[in-house]
């Protein structure tokens, strides 16, 4: 169903989820007008690139639709003054990493870009703005943005009037995950709108009905939308910890991993998503979301509930650890002089994205060994790879292949760090033959066929087997 809704949307943020997001709103409503402003001009120059294979975001199904509605409904651009300026509806979509410095470093979420935001909206917004928050933020930031938007007192947040604007403040946080964000977007399992004013609550519905079950909206008031995005990121990553804590009394006790969580998974009450075990969790929402809770936690004097979520980050940290200690381990206790090959860089398959990836932190672990490491990524550029190895300890030791045979040649050891679904059927029995023996294969993803291996002569261990 198709809506004549004729808005005019602005998405402050050109990043992961402001480019794909702006983009299915864009093609399910051909009346709106959607822009999508950034700071970073290389980004959006790279988002109006006629060559749809260089946009800044790899996302399957995203070009097609960059294809059929740039230019029509759908614009990037540089110009943030005179799109706000225009919008009637402004999606705030920037990012809100972890704070580095300062009270609350490494656990609560730096809100600078978010303030930025607010203060661009209120200088240029005119007569009657939405104002959304997409990005994930901790409770009561709608606070913060109201304080922004007006200096007035008043009790009701939603309905501000301030030298003629008036501002409605909405949660809208999104669930999509890399790799799969245009199914996510576009059959989402709920979208969540958090707010006190009907009037705008209902126009946001109205936009994602043009696509969306209705039944699948769900609307509460707005701590509870912005609360609820960052305990979906922790209940997903408490079954990652939990699975992977469970991996390694696997590798301890002869169990098999799969065989536990497919036999835990077909609980209809455990349920099966969510349960495969891996090197930890990357990306770079999870542990920042995480730890956001942490400090929300221990404001409020709940220091019992902090401790036990910070676990989730504590086991994800020992995962990484514990699969570089092992491989250091097999290959006779030193790495000194000993070439591996690092399979896969992004921190999951099907995306570019490298930020908080298992990789990153295994590779350092394995370099300060003594290592020297050849990387391969289908989707992740060398210049990305590089970056996180700046280091003049790292720097000399780090080379980048652009296949995975070359990146092999001379190794004595693999390790598979993503699960990118070409490294299966690989002709691994010509990068046996390239490597130093006996060669090994590390496999974190459990993503190989473990008796194919063995049958060609690799030594190989799978995460959570014997
Ligand atoms: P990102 O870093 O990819 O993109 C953010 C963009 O905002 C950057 O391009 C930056 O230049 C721009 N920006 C910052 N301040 C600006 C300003 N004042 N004016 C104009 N542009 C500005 O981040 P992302 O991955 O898209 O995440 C954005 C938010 O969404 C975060 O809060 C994140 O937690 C949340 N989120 C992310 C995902 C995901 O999969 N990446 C999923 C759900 C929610
Ligand atoms: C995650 C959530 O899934 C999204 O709902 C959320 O919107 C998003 O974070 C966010 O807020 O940023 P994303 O990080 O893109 O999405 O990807 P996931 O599929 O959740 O994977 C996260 C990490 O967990 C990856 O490193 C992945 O390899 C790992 N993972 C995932 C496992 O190790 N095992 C699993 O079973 C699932």
């Amino acid at each position: 169903m198709e809506n004549n809704l004729n808005k005019i949307i602005c998405c402050i943020g050109a990043g992961y989820v402001g480019g794909p997001t702006m983009s299915v709103i864009a093609m399910n409503c051909p009346d709106c007008e959607v822009n999508v402003v950034d700071l970073n001009a290389e980004r959006i120059n790279a988002w109006n690139n006629k060559d749809l294979s260089k946009l800044p975001v790899f996302e399957p199904g995203l070009e097609k639709i960059i294809k059929k509605c740039r230019g029509k409904n759908l614009f990037f651009s540089t110009k943030i003054e005179e799109n706000i300026a225009k919008a009637d509806i402004i999606f705030i979509s920037v990012n809100t990493p972890t704070k580095k410095n300062g009270v609350g470093a490494g656990y609560a979420s730096d809100l600078k870009w978010i303030e930025s935001s607010a203060r661009q909206i209120a200088k240029f917004s005119k007569n009657h703005t939405i104002v959304i928050e997409k990005s994930t933020l901790p409770v009561k930031t709608a606070e913060t943005i109201k304080t922004i938007l007006t200096s007035s007192e008043q009790n009701n947040i939603s309905a501000i009037d301030h030298k003629g604007q008036t501002f409605s403040i909405i949660s809208n946080p999104e669930f999509l995950a890399e790799g799969s964000a245009i199914n996510d977007l576009q059959n989402p399992d709920r979208v969540l709108i958090g707010g006190d004013d009907d009037d705008s609550i209902n126009l946001i519905s109205d936009i994602y009905k043009s696509w969306v079950n209705p039944e699948k909206i769900i609307t509460t008031n707005l701590w509870s939308s912005e609360l609820s995005k960052l305990v979906a990121n922790a209940f997903l990553a408490q079954r990652i910890s939990s699975i992977n804590s469970i991996s390694a009394l696997c590798e301890a006790t002869g169990a098999n991993i799969n065989e536990v969580a497919k036999a835990i998974g077909t609980d209809s009450r455990i349920g099966r998503k969510f349960l495969k075990s891996g090197p930890g969790f990357g990306g770079s929402c999870f542990k920042k979301d995480i730890l956001n809770l942490v400090y929300l936690c221990r404001y409020y004097g709940l220091n019992e509930v902090a401790d036990y979520w910070e676990q989730v980050v504590d086991i994800n940290t020992w995962q990484q650890k514990r699969i570089s200690s092992l491989v250091i381990r097999n290959l006779f206790g030193t790495l000194s002089n000993k070439k591996l090959a690092i399979f896969g860089f992004s921190f999951k398959a099907n995306t570019n994205d490298t930020r908080e990836s298992p990789s990153i932190n295994i590779s350092k672990n394995l370099l300060q060994e003594g290592a020297k490491l050849n990387f391969y990524d289908p989707k992740v550029c060398e210049k990305d790879i590089l970056i996180e190895f700046n280091e003049k300890i790292y720097r000399n030791n780090v080379l980048v292949s652009d296949s995975a045979l070359k990146a092999a040649q001379g190794a004595d050891a693999i390790l598979v760090l993503t699960e990118w679904e070409e490294f299966v059927d690989l002709d691994w029995k010509h990068i046996f033959e390239v490597m130093r023996k006996p060669a090994w294969v590390f496999d974190s993803r459990n993503c190989l066929d473990k008796q194919r291996l063995k049958d060609i002569g690799f030594k190989i261990w799978t995460l959570g087997t014997t």
